[in-house]
């Protein structure tokens, strides 16, 4: 969940370190902090509660150069949000950040007698303690011992006060991703921060033990100090991706980029009309031969889950289980060999969802990852991954990540059709010729930006919303409502709309808002008895439809139309529609659109 950063080299050290903190405040941002080596070589501590920009005018204030350093960004998991919590940590020579959690820092506190230590509430400090007891003089082999003591999750940057210009970083679960660049050595929680000076690094082993210095950096394997040379990766984003470009917040810049992230990530597997994954080394068996699917995920990527159990179910008449990862852990689940666990992550660093897949693994099931960040650990660490490439997704609310998502998920179901003989070739191509089409209606969702915002005001007077609607069209109220609530303080909640009448109605009174969506053919009817229902009891409605659909206009406050594409395809307009609502909510409320209060954009914590 943290931020994290280090830098060794010839340039200006807190510049570069408080830059790279800004870049990864979606991480965290309770409070931040940097230490560095001061021109004297002693190190330097500055802590700050809130965001960079405070840090940043505390570091203003200190006129000391300096060419090393580590900077953090936190999301409270030990301890509330105080300076005194705010990493860096100090404990004798050792200086450390770190992004995790130490499950046994009660047992270690007492096994090194820290108590009378401890200045802060947190876990890190403990680490940072119980290394300083361990040093003599010999950091790799400190770091390793250290590694032995510790139970949980960790991603250290370290500095040893005796050697200045040097940075060492160990990980276990939590990422870390390092370069040597013309500008010097840098190592970072996420590539955002190394985005500005170099498009190549390395994701740090575990297992290893990496030493920055100004002109170089290492990995060493954990046990033997035998030198690594880790996969050179190479980031296919450049900064201006990674930028605002003329938007006032990410969250409106990634709502725009949807139809071109679906382009990226369809187009490339387009092969004579049809779905083709050859390239993503993804073999036609994986779909031939399971005979139930399990989606495992979190939040908004749980939600997608969602839409495709409603589309799969149907088409390929096999079992399609959707289960939050957390849950999934703790349930002895049904798994088996013949199962195909599909597990989604924009990240692919969701601790929750990581550690489910290697359960999924541990019980049979094969594994194929939907992830959006190139060479992160869920990708990595799946025995197939399918990547989508929507470019970084810097606000906490996911929106592109949702969408190809869902294309990476749709692309599948006709693939798997098309191998169990479900579908023809024409079938598939048909069915995919029509797939293609969402993204014009994307483009045209975006071109009513302004109809979405003019149905926000009656919405923020409300501290509820309801998010109403049958079948697929109940898939997605889900997302709607997480983006809505995440964002606005909202209290939104989705809700199947024939189930509405089994009490949540009571809560249905004079102007409560309820968003319906209605796009589906079948039941469209029914969804309309439930508007119905609602409407009687005073609700507020924004009915969301397809173009043409036989509304009786009474019902709808307002009516928010969609291009008539095929009802299984009306997600990616609606979602457009949704994601617009929830932007201008939070806009209207005067809120941190792109870093909502409490939450990050990794979760790497249980
Ligand atoms: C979505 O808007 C939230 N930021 C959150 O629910 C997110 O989808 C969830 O934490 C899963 O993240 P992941 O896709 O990176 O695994």
């Amino acid at each position: 969940m943290c931020g994290i950063i280090g830098y060794t080299g010839p340039l200006e050290a807190k510049r570069i370190l408080l830059e790279g903190l800004s870049g990864l405040e979606y991480r965290g941002y309770d409070s931040a902090g940097i230490a560095f080596f001061d021109t004297d070589s002693q190190i330097r501590l500055v802590r700050q509660v809130g965001k960079v920009e405070a840090l940043k005018e505390a570091c203003g204030r200190i006129a000391a150069d300096s060419h090393c350093g580590i900077g953090h960004t936190r999301w409270a998991t030990h301890g509330g949000v105080t300076a005194e919590n705010a990493h860096p940590h100090q404990a004798g020579r050792v200086t450390l950040i770190h992004n995790g959690i130490i499950e046994n820092y009660h047992q270690l506190t007492e096994e090194y007698h820290l108590a009378e230590k401890l200045c802060s509430q947190t876990d890190s400090e403990v680490a940072a303690w119980v290394l300083d007891a361990l040093y003599e003089g010999d950091p790799l082999d400190a770091v390793r011992q250290l590694t032995k003591k510790l139970e949980g999750t960790y991603g250290f940057c370290i500095l040893f006060a005796d050697r200045p210009g040097e940075i060492y970083a160990v990980r276990r679960i939590s990422p870390l991703v390092a370069s040597y660049t013309h500008s010097g050595a840098l190592i970072a929680s996420d590539l955002t921060a190394l985005l500005p000076y170099t498009q190549k690094y390395f994701v740090v082993p575990e297992q290893s033990i990496v030493r920055l210095t100004p002109y170089k950096v290492q990995a060493y394997d954990q046990e033997t100090f035998e030198k690594l040379q880790p996969e050179i990766m190479r980031v296919n984003w450049n900064m201006d991706a990674a930028m605002k470009n003329g938007f006032p917040h990410f969250m409106l810049k990634e709502i725009h980029e949807q139809p071109e992230a679906m382009k990226n990530t369809v187009l490339p597997r387009l092969s004579k009309g049809l779905p083709d994954f050859s390239d993503d080394r993804i073999p036609d068996a994986l779909f031939a031969e399971c005979s139930q699917i399990h989606v495992i995920a979190c939040g908004t990527a749980m939600h997608a889950g969602m839409v495709a159990k409603s589309i799969m179910e149907p088409l390929l008449r096999i079992p399609v289980t959707v289960t939050i990862a957390s849950e999934f852990r703790y349930q002895q689940p049904l798994i088996d060999s013949s199962t195909l666990a599909i597990v989604i992550s924009q990240s692919g660093e969701t601790i929750d969802t990581l550690a489910a897949m290697e359960l999924a693994e541990d019980l049979g099931a094969k594994t194929l990852s939907i992830v959006n960040v190139k060479g992160s650990t869920i990708a990595r660490e799946s025995q197939y991954v399918l990547y989508t490439h929507a470019g970084p997704e810097i606000a906490v609310a996911s929106t592109k990540a949702y969408t190809v998502q869902l294309a990476a998920l749709y692309m599948i179901a006709c693939r798997m059709a098309l191998v169990r003989g479900i579908y023809s070739r024409e079938e598939a191509a048909a069915f995919f010729g029509e797939f293609l089409d969402v993204i014009p209606a994307m483009e045209a969702m975006l071109q009513k930006q302004e109809e979405m915002k003019a149905v926000v005001s009656h919405l923020i007077q409300s501290p509820d919303a309801f998010f109403i609607g049958r079948g697929l069209d109940y898939a997605f109220s889900l997302e709607g409502a997480l983006k809505l609530k995440e964002i606005s303080y909202i209290h939104a909640e989705a809700y199947a709309a024939g189930e509405l009448k089994h009490g949540t109605i009571a809560l249905i009174s004079e102007n409560v808002p309820v968003i319906a969506i209605a796009t589906q053919d079948r039941i469209f009817s029914k969804a309309m008895s439930n508007v119905r229902e609602v409407k009687a009891r005073g609700a507020f409605v924004i009915l969301l439809t397809r173009e043409g659909a036989p509304v009786d206009k009474s019902l709808a406050d307002v009516h928010i139309t969609i291009p008539p594409v095929r009802d299984i395809f009306t997600v990616f307009p609606i979602a457009v529609a949704l994601q617009l609502i929830a932007y201008y909510a939070s806009v209207g409320k005067n809120l941190d659109v792109d870093q909502p209060r409490n939450l990050a954009k990794s979760v790497t914590v249980e």
